[in-house]
Formats: structure tokens, sequence, C-alpha cells
């Protein structure tokens, strides 16, 4: 029928997103061909803002599968974190308890990252792409077709498909209902985030339980820092203006003892919050990762970390079947990442209800969360439990 241009690669990947390129570059070093592709383009992709903070693990990757090394001189070592609630900030020391730290390094770089290296290396990744469609996933010779930037229509026939397409995921949609299940939970609060043009004001970052809702204050550079606030799912940007989301930012960190440094605000959005987790990760010869799989709520940030530790995990076991030419591994993957998807599915949830304010929660609520607070940050047995999920559970363990 087509005009098709016909090609084969070993391993066809939808999404060329962290996910998808890391998964690409990991191939790639075992002596793997893979193709990429993505219908968004290489700079609306930049353009994302998304959560900051890198677990230990996923720098290590970065830095010593040769992507970045950028991480580590423009990001910035975390040893803990604050959490502040009823009136006063608790440190929890991740050096001291767990002899771990985190990174702050945006999404956005670790992206740009991946792009550079697969550049440099000669990757095949296609971005702006339009009409992709996978299919014969049952069979040895699943399909992925496309039309590209320039117009042309392409069938790339592969050993398995990957679908790395994130939270609007197509390739997830392909699954037969009866062969998974999913997973899912709403927030009746999403966040509201802000990049303002001000000094740091604090060294680390601050989780900030209040009556009035949760805020955190994260970092960017010395001159340019990320802050959220917890507001209604429907909240509209355009009705806050700058006196008003540092009014609302300083009563809430007020509570706890803080003032915010601040300065113009140059970007606002709102961030929606679910869980979800479809499983189990693959059908046939096609297999998921990150998003495409599995949304957490970004207290905690783990969205990008859980992907990284996907992929780290799915180049192995494509590896194994390509050597075999047998898709067994691929279920072996999908047991294998989802062990972490389900504990860190649980810490974001947990991070999320212990410090966000429910709309209809009653004075007993906010002192028993205060309860819960005072127990996590008073004893090493708790804060330890934190500390060890936040800066992620050692992949080799
Ligand atoms: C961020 O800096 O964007 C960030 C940091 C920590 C989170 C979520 C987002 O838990």
């Amino acid at each position: 029928m087509s005009s098709r241009i016909q090609s084969r690669t070993r391993i066809a990947i939808v999404g060329a997103g962290p996910a998808g390129l890391m998964l690409s570059h990991l191939l790639a070093q075992a002596g793997i061909d893979s193709v990429a592709v993505d219908v968004r383009g290489r700079r609306e992709i930049e353009q994302t803002h998304r959560a900051g903070i890198l677990e230990q693990d996923s720098v290590d990757l970065l830095v010593d599968t040769g992507v970045s090394d950028r991480v580590r001189s423009d990001g910035y070592q975390h040893d803990g974190i604050e959490l502040a609630f009823g009136g006063g900030s608790h440190r929890i020391d991740f050096q001291g308890l767990v002899g771990a730290a985190t990174q702050l390094y945006p999404q956005t770089d670790v992206f740009i990252d991946l792009a550079d290296a697969r550049q440099r290396d000669g990757g095949d990744v296609r971005f702006g792409v339009a009409d992709v469609s996978v299919d014969d996933l049952t069979t040895d010779s699943p399909v992925l077709r496309f039309t590209d930037s320039a117009g042309t229509a392409h069938e790339i026939r592969a050993d398995f498909l990957v679908g790395a397409d994130g939270s609007r995921s197509l390739c997830r949609h392909e699954v037969p209902a009866d062969r998974r299940s999913q997973y899912f939970r709403e927030y009746p609060f999403a966040w509201f985030g802000i990049l303002a043009e001000a000094p740091p004001s604090a060294p680390e970052l601050i989780y900030n339980h209040s009556p009035r809702g949760f805020a955190l204050i994260s970092q960017r550079t010395e001159t340019l820092q990320r802050m959220y606030f917890q507001c209604d799912p429907a909240e509209n940007v355009d009705a806050w203006t700058d006196d008003r989301i540092w009014a609302e930012l300083q009563s809430r960190v007020g509570a706890n003892g803080y003032t915010l440094a601040e300065g113009p605000i140059t970007g606002k959005s709102v961030l929606p919050f679910r869980s979800f987790v479809q499983e189990p990760m693959y059908y046939g010869r096609l297999v998921l990762a990150g998003d495409a799989a599995h949304t957490v709520p970004p207290t905690g940030a783990k969205g990008l970390n859980l992907a990284l530790a996907d992929v780290r995990v799915l180049a192995e076991e494509l590896e194994r079947a390509l050597a075999a030419n047998d898709s067994a591994p691929l279920a072996t993957y999908s047991e294998r990442a989802l062990r972490r998807v389900w504990k860190a599915q649980h810490f974001s949830y947990w991070m999320t209800t212990m410090l966000h304010t429910l709309p209809e929660a009653t004075p007993f609520d906010l002192r028993r969360q205060e309860g819960e607070l005072a127990a996590v940050t008073g004893s090493t047995a708790g804060a330890t439990f934190l500390a060890e999920a936040y800066t992620g559970w050692p992949q080799r363990k």
C-alpha cells in the first residue's frame, strides 16, 4: 500500500523525553541500535518545567554513562531538607541518616544533556513527528509508523517497541483492557508553581505545612527560585498578581518562622496531582517506561527518578531479550520496575497527605498531621525512613 520508507532497527522508542533518550543512550552503549521519535519539538520539551531534584543514583547514572558532567558542576548538592510545621522547622539530615544526598538539577537540563549526548554519539532521534502508531505487538516483528517533520511517512520494524511517551501515552492504550490493571487516585488540590527572580530564601528545600495549606520552597540558581503552593485544581493563574502570590506564600511560611526573599515572578502554572499505575508494564513485544506506565504527585520529586530507574533495568532486560530473541525478560523488567514504582507511589502519597490540607480538613486533621510530622522528625527511625525514600532506595540492593 505504502509510499512509506521502510526500515529496521532493534528497538523502536516512542517518546524522546528523559526516559526514551536515556534508554536509547544505554542501548547504544551496549551496541544496540534504536530509533526514538517524539511528537514534540526539541525546543518545546526544553521549555517544559518539571521538578528539579535528582536522587543520588540518577546523578551517578548520568555521570557514569557519560551523559553529563554538568549535573555535578552546575547542580547543587543538598544534604537534607527542612520540614516546617507547628511554628518551627525540623531538618532531615540525609547525610547523617543514610549517607546520601540529592542534587538540585532541573529536569529540563537533564533532557538537554541527554539530547546533546545522543546527537554527539550519532543517535537516531526524530523530534516533531506526527501520526505516530504502533502495530503487530504480539508478533516478533512489531512496527512503528510515523510521519517525520519534513512530511515523509516511515514504517520501522523492530525487535521490540518501547512506549516512553509520557503521562498522555498512546502506547499505554494499545494494551487490551483485559490484559492490564489500572490504578488511579485523584487529589482535591493542585500546585500553583512559580519561577521568581530572587535570591534563595534558604540553603535547602523547605516542605512547609500550615493551616492555610502546603508550600514548597525550592530553588533553581543563585538568582532564580522555584516555589509552589497548594491550590484548587481549577485555580486561574491570571487571578494571581505577584503581590497576591507573595502574600499567600509569606503567610504560609511565616506560620513557621520563615520570610521569603521576593522578586519579579516570571512564570506561573497550575500542576495537577494524580497517582496512576498500569501493570504489567508490557504487552507482547511492547514495553512501557516512565510516566507512560506510572504517574506520581510531585511531592517528593519521584517522577523523573522513577523513569531513569525504569530504563536502567529495561536496558538490561532488553539486552537479554534480544540475545535470546524472546520476550520473557519483559515480564522480568515489569516485575523489577514495579517493586520500585509502588514504593515510590507510597512515598509520594505519604508526603502529599502528610503535608497538604484537604478542603474539608478539621482542626483535628491539622493537629493530627502535626503529630505525624513530629513523630517523623523526632525519631531517628522515622527520619531515616523518609531520608532513604527521598534520596532513593539504592538500586543495587
Ligand atoms: C522542584 O524544585 O521543582 C521540586 C522540588 C522538590 C519536589 C518537587 C518539585 O518535591
